[in-house]
């Protein structure tokens, strides 16, 4: 017999429950602690997960009270929150998407997992896979952006990253695909409101990214707090037993959200704790997160008939058949047995100041003014973001520590010298106090350049972090507008280093710099990896992974939306416009510029009929224009302009990256499988319309920038 069969036979209900219950330990980062000190608990066999613990020596700890201490020695699985690194802090997700690189994806995602491992953790509920199309919405900052395509490739990544090859191995964490789904669709981009889409919009955006992490093996998947048109997805069984677990064949285990079971009485849709856990256990939810509701709530139910005893086994068979997969019977201290090394964690902190430069986004670049000369004379590093540490960690910040993460200005002072970078802040990143404008003005007198840090702080965007308002906040707008009427009577550049967790809606400020970096929040080396691109020793290279507004009233906005009956015409008063603003973002999906100039030509795509079975080969070619090597991210768009579904503008099928000397030219060749073509038909279901295709490639999602070509599709004679 297996040993999870001899130990189900073995467990009692309420050691059940336990196995079906995660707890904080200790140490809560979101939301209260309802279960308060699970020691007995643990001890008892009623707790048999936890969350939010760090450190090998308390995971130990704990685990040892499970393994020797309970009466059936079942180890526990313990979580945490990985998003974007554990003590060595990555980009945000956000950012990392930027670098639209699946490698470099997965390796930060396997650097993050050996870390987190080494402090003794087997889970992570990351990655964060939801689209979302609406920057008011705090949680942009935790995902891929805004296009389904691009977070399905995320998905894969991370999830492969994060497990590795084998899941028992004492450096792999089981993945957890959240938050399933459609969480980024909130109303009007208000944190956990509720969700209503179109079955198409869900379908062709939401779910691809799931669809991806299930195929790539992910271990875990976490349903969204939210409700799907009325249906709260904890207690969705259409979407959680039906469609990932039948329809996919995910046979892993659903771990709810924070206290998510309980706040099904809260959405409205059950009267108490019993009637919550029996929705939630039938929907197909294992694991109750915090809420307690299983325990409190799944005896009653079963006593009232509403759940039956195999309902709770098969749950929690898939909870001990993960903890068997992580190896967590064999050894549950294989992970954090040893420490890591020194070597190993100054290698990281590299890969982290790598990642960070390649996740900026070079908005502007007027007159070239970037990159500064290796040796400015002196250099004005001023803002309330250049030199405020805690908030280099951006939003999920793990177990990172608040000091130790590199600003802007520690590190200037290094890679050029102490004297030649002048700090002043200015102002506070959110606060009325006006009083250190001056001293910052009369640094930039005294400077060559202007280095202008504003933006968001780290907590303004995450969990609960909607703005309704994307302009900078607190006094910063004044103080920006200060600066550049003192940097023009001085003849000064100004640069801005923008931080945020989303676009921000600031098109005065582009306006006028000379030059604007997207910093997003870079983690642990954003002062480095900042320095390497004002400094030209590394070229930009992010791209945006969503469209910036120009105006928060254009929101939602996203570069595949479907066309209009009446396209915008301005000669036209009935057309589909704003009289206020143009329907095109300020900077559009795919915008970064380099410090090279690329240009495109001579396009090539197959003529002949192009059947369902073929993979089309799309070829362009590629010169640098500009004076300095740099790497290009070439996109590859379709429009199926005529079908019987009327199909986005621009569909995102692949990217591919080129590395030009100034002067060079390259071809860059695109794979598209051209079943990959095959799309929603009026009812649903997949199909593969004969007919032209259109075939656009470039540097970003604005049409006016793409290269077109047409293929024909033909259907595959019978095999
Ligand atoms: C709530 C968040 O929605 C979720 O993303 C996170 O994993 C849990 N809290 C646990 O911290």
């Amino acid at each position: 017999m297996s040993r999870i069969e001899a130990l189900m036979r073995k467990m009692s209900l309420t050691e059940k429950l336990g196995q079906l219950t995660m707890t904080a330990s200790r140490y809560a980062t979101t939301g209260p602690i309802i279960a308060g000190d699970s020691t007995q608990a643990i001890k008892d066999g009623t707790i048999g997960n936890l969350l939010n613990m760090v450190g090998a020596d308390h995971v130990h700890d704990m685990q040892r009270l499970a393994v020797e201490e309970s009466r059936l020695g079942i180890p526990l699985l313990i979580g945490f929150d990985v998003v974007h690194g554990h003590r060595t802090l990555f980009p945000i997700p956000l950012g990392e998407a930027s670098l639209f690189d699946p490698e470099t994806w997965a390796l930060t995602a396997r650097e993050s997992a050996r870390e987190a491992a080494a402090d003794g953790l087997a889970m992570t509920f990351a990655p964060m896979l939801d689209v979302s199309r609406d920057p008011r919405w705090g949680r942009s900052a935790e995902g891929p952006g805004e296009d389904p395509w691009l977070a399905a490739r995320f998905a894969e990544a991370k999830v492969r990253g994060f497990q590795g090859n084998d899941l028992a191995a004492s450096d792999a964490l089981a993945a957890t695909a959240k938050h399933f789904c459609a969480y980024g669709a909130v109303t009007a981009g208000r944190d956990y409101a509720s969700v209503d889409i179109s079955e198409r919009t869900l379908r062709e955006v939401h779910l691809p990214s799931f669809a991806a992490a299930v195929a790539a093996g992910v271990a875990a998947v976490m349903p969204a707090f939210t409700d799907l048109a009325g249906v709260p997805m904890t207690a969705n069984g259409a979407l959680l037993r039906g469609w990932l677990r039948r329809k996919l064949g995910f046979d892993g285990v659903i771990v709810s959200d924070y206290n998510a079971i309980a706040e099904l009485i809260h959405h409205g849709i059950a009267a108490d704790l019993a009637q919550a856990a029996t929705l939630a256990l039938q929907a197909g939810v294992d694991i109750d997160m915090m809420a307690d509701a299983y325990r409190r709530g799944l005896p009653t139910a079963l006593d009232r008939g509403w759940v039956s005893s195999m309902e709770i086994d098969a749950a929690v068979r898939r909870v001990l058949t993960l903890k068997e997969r992580l190896g967590l019977f064999d050894d549950p201290y294989r992970r954090g047995a040893a420490p890591e090394t020194a070597a190993t964690l100054a290698s990281r902190r590299q890969l982290a100041r790598v990642v960070g430069s390649r996740a900026i986004v070079m908005l502007k670049n007027e007159r070239g003014v970037l990159p500064l000369a290796e040796a400015p004379a002196r250099l004005a590093v001023i803002g309330p973001l250049a030199d405020a540490s805690s908030e280099m960690r951006g939003p999920w910040w793990g177990a990172a520590a608040p000091e130790g993460q590199v600003t802007v200005a520690t590190a200037l002072r290094e890679m050029l010298s102490e004297s030649r970078v002048l700090h002043a802040a200015g102002v506070e990143i959110d606060g009325d106090d006006m009083s250190g404008v001056a001293a910052a003005l009369d640094v930039c007198s005294r400077a060559e350049a202007i280095l202008l840090c504003l933006g968001e702080a780290a907590t303004m965007s995450g969990e609960a972090a909607s703005r309704a308002h994307l302009g900078l906040p607190g006094r910063q707008r004044e103080f920006a507008e200060a600066v550049f009427a003192r940097a023009k009577l001085l003849r000064k550049p100004v640069i801005v280093i923008l931080f945020s967790g989303r676009p921000l809606v600031v098109p005065w400020l582009a306006d006028k710099s000379d030059a604007m970096l997207a910093a997003w929040f870079l983690g642990s080396e954003s002062g480095y990896a900042i320095g390497d691109v004002i400094l030209g020793r590394v070229s930009p290279s992010g791209r945006s992974p969503i469209s910036w507004p120009r105006a928060t009233g254009q929101v939602p906005i996203f570069f595949g939306q479907r066309p209009t009956g009446r396209p915008a015409n301005p000669d036209d008063h009935f057309t589909s416009k704003y009289l206020d603003v143009p329907n095109e973002p300020l900077f559009s999906f795919g915008h970064g510029l380099t410090y090279g100039r690329f240009s495109y030509s001579n396009l090539r795509v197959p003529r002949d009929g192009v059947t369902e079975r073929d993979t089309i080969a799309v070829r362009v070619d590629v010169t640098n224009d500009g004076a300095r090597a740099a790497e290009e991210t070439v996109f590859l768009f379709t429009h199926d302009k005529l079908a019987s579904v009327s199909r986005p503008v621009l569909e995102l099928r692949g990217f591919g990256k080129i590395h030009l000397k100034p002067g060079a030219t390259g071809t860059v060749t695109l794979m598209l499988p051209a079943a990959e073509l095959r799309f929603l038909g009026p009812d649903l279901e997949p199909v593969y319309e004969p007919g032209e295709v259109e075939i656009l490639v470039g540097p970003c999602a604005n049409r006016t920038q793409l290269l077109a070509g047409i293929i024909q599709l033909s259907r595959a004679p019978p095999s």
